[in-house]
């Protein structure tokens, strides 16, 4: 029987696709959400359609083989109900194939060859195809609860991503969100092909991970006796506020992220930022207090004692616990806002500051030198299990250690700086990437998203050689005045899907017009998964800038 093919062109730019016989096939893009680095569609060809005969071919049968096929399979059967089998043998016709190939030069790149019977997925590595299913899983529609079938047009992709680090941040401390939760943020993040989790896991506010060598950290630290819900009116709620994740959970996290292609880097905010610690151990302070953890917000006063070295061994064990649960190649030490007034005063700050005979110069006062004696430390700790360091721009104020990486907050800034200096550099801006600070970035409107994709880490100040230290970039929520998952998802959703670009995509396919056309299909998929994302980013009555929008 002779088959007629109509193809119509649909908003969206998705195809419809119909046969006279067959059910009605709605045909999807490969122009995803982030934009592949090269795509060739032919919409006149024959699509390669997904049915129930439709089955997934991996030629090295390992267990991570077989789970990002089944990947695939659970991602199929969301969108259209069909559930794929994975099958020992390649049929020559409606079938899916994954392998790893050296044709890929890319370690996280994939190239992907639809013709009407088959798709040919070719992968770098493992991470590649992961990222291969992704973009499946974004270009397919969802036809699932209709008659139709979806479909992939015939065509290529070439794809790798611009950064190796891709990176998204989450605060625990302020306010703690249970397991399954972390597990959902982290599909977000795999769905947008970000490769680290930065978890910010200690605060002033709430420490939240089990240590086994001190349990008060999580028997008194984890909890908060109220929290303050108004800065104007100092209205506090009342209520206690806690949380913590056992080491199994965190192990457990880790598995569940690693399954994904993210490494979890753990953030252990030291010396500042401590007050939950000093709660539990007030022998650890400057004036061995008491301390309690505070229910409101701010930069404390009150940071580790850097001038005993019993502060410095419990950081070590901590490390330790936290080195031993996390593979990350990357650990997190903070070293943001952390005031010296206490150390000025300190007798043993002071002893450390005679005893390291730090002077203050021009460019490093002595006290921030005794920050970096407190950072250079802890990193050869690190460094002598194999691992690196990492921390805030402040790390720059009193020099920086041998082989940190700088992650810069303050601006671009210090990342420049750092970069200058030959230290990786990781660009986390507060104008651009802080989703949840409303000065400078707003929840609302067209701009919330603009201005997320607007940003170009890698400045031009810097020469080639000093660019290549910027190794990536990340958004970070901070977790404040973010409660509740309405908000988180507010926060995220769809600001997630500009930072996917600016992480993934070859600068020279940045185009925010393309952007906004390509996201309806990816919202599509977060109302799919219910996500809580904005529903008013094309909302262009709210432009609101804020006043020094180029900072
Ligand atoms: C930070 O926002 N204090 C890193
Ligand atoms: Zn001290």
């Amino acid at each position: 029987m002779e088959k007629k093919y109509h193809l119509f062109l649909g908003i969206n730019l998705l195809f419809t696709f119909i046969c006279c016989s067959s059910p009605e096939v709605e045909v999807g893009t490969l122009d995803v959400i982030p934009q592949p680095y090269e795509v060739t569609q032919d919409t006149v060809e024959k699509p390669f359609v997904i049915d129930k005969n439709t089955v997934v071919y991996v030629p090295t049968r390992n267990e991570s083989m077989k789970r990002i096929a089944n990947f695939l399979i659970s991602y199929v059967d969301e969108l259209s109900g069909i559930k794929m089998s994975l099958v020992a043998k390649l049929p020559n016709k409606n079938a899916i194939l994954l392998e790893v190939s050296e044709e890929v030069t890319e370690k996280e790149g994939y190239r992907m060859l639809v013709s009407t019977d088959l798709i040919t997925i070719k992968g770098g590595s493992e991470n590649g195809l992961f990222y291969a299913v992704q973009t499946l899983f974004k270009a397919l529609p969802k036809v699932r609860g209709t008659e139709k079938l979806a479909a992939i047009p015939v065509g290529n992709v070439e794809d790798f991503p611009r950064f190796a680090y891709r990176g998204f941040m989450i605060d625990v401390g302020r306010h703690f969100f249970p397991v399954s939760y972390i597990k959902r943020m982290i599909d977000m993040m795999a769905l947008h092909n970000i490769n680290y989790f930065h978890w910010h896991l200690s605060e002033d506010q709430g420490w939240r991970i089990e240590i086994k060598k001190y349990p008060k950290l999580t028997e008194i630290g984890s909890t908060r006796d109220s929290t303050i819900i108004d800065s104007k009116t100092n209205k506090y709620d009342r209520m206690p506020h806690k949380g913590f994740y056992t080491q199994d959970e965190v192990r457990e996290i880790v598995r569940y992220a690693a399954d994904r292609f993210i490494t979890v880097i753990p953030e252990i905010d030291m010396p500042g930022h401590m007050m939950a610690a000093l709660a539990s151990y007030p022998e650890l302070g400057c004036t061995g207090g008491p301390y309690s953890v505070p229910c409101k917000f701010g930069v404390f006063k009150d940071v580790l004692c850097a001038g005993n070295d019993q502060t410095l061994q419990f950081c070590k064990d901590v490390l330790e616990e936290v080195m031993a649960i996390f593979p990350s190649e990357y650990i997190h030490i903070g070293g943001d806002e952390c005031p010296k007034a206490r150390w000025k005063e300190c007798p043993k700050c002071q002893a450390k500051i005679c005893k390291l005979e730090l002077k203050t110069t021009l460019k490093h006062s002595k006290e921030n030198q005794l920050q970096t004696y407190f950072m250079e430390e802890m990193e050869k700790f690190i460094n002598a299990h194999g691992r690196k360091m990492m921390g805030w721009d402040e790390i720059l104020e009193g020099g920086l250690t041998p082989n940190s990486t700088v992650m810069s907050w303050r601006g671009v800034k210090g990342g420049i700086e750092a970069a200058r200096q030959h230290h990786p550099v990781i660009m986390t801006p507060i104008h651009f990437l802080y989703f949840s600070n409303p000065h400078w970035n707003k929840l609302k409107g067209v701009n919330s998203v603009k201005r997320v994709y607007g940003f170009d880490p890698v400045p031009a100040v810097l020469t080639s050689e000093e660019q290549a230290f910027i190794l990536g970039t990340q958004a970070c929520i901070w977790t404040e005045w973010t409660s509740d998952t309405v908000k988180m998802e507010w926060q995220a959703l769809p600001r997630m899907a500009a930072l996917s670009e600016i992480q993934w995509t070859d600068p020279k396919k940045k185009d925010f017009e393309s952007f906004k056309k390509r996201l309806p299909d990816l919202l599509n998929k977060y109302a799919l998964r219910g996500y809580g994302y904005r529903k008013d980013i094309h909302d262009t009555s709210i432009m609101e800038m804020p006043a020094d929008s180029l900072k």
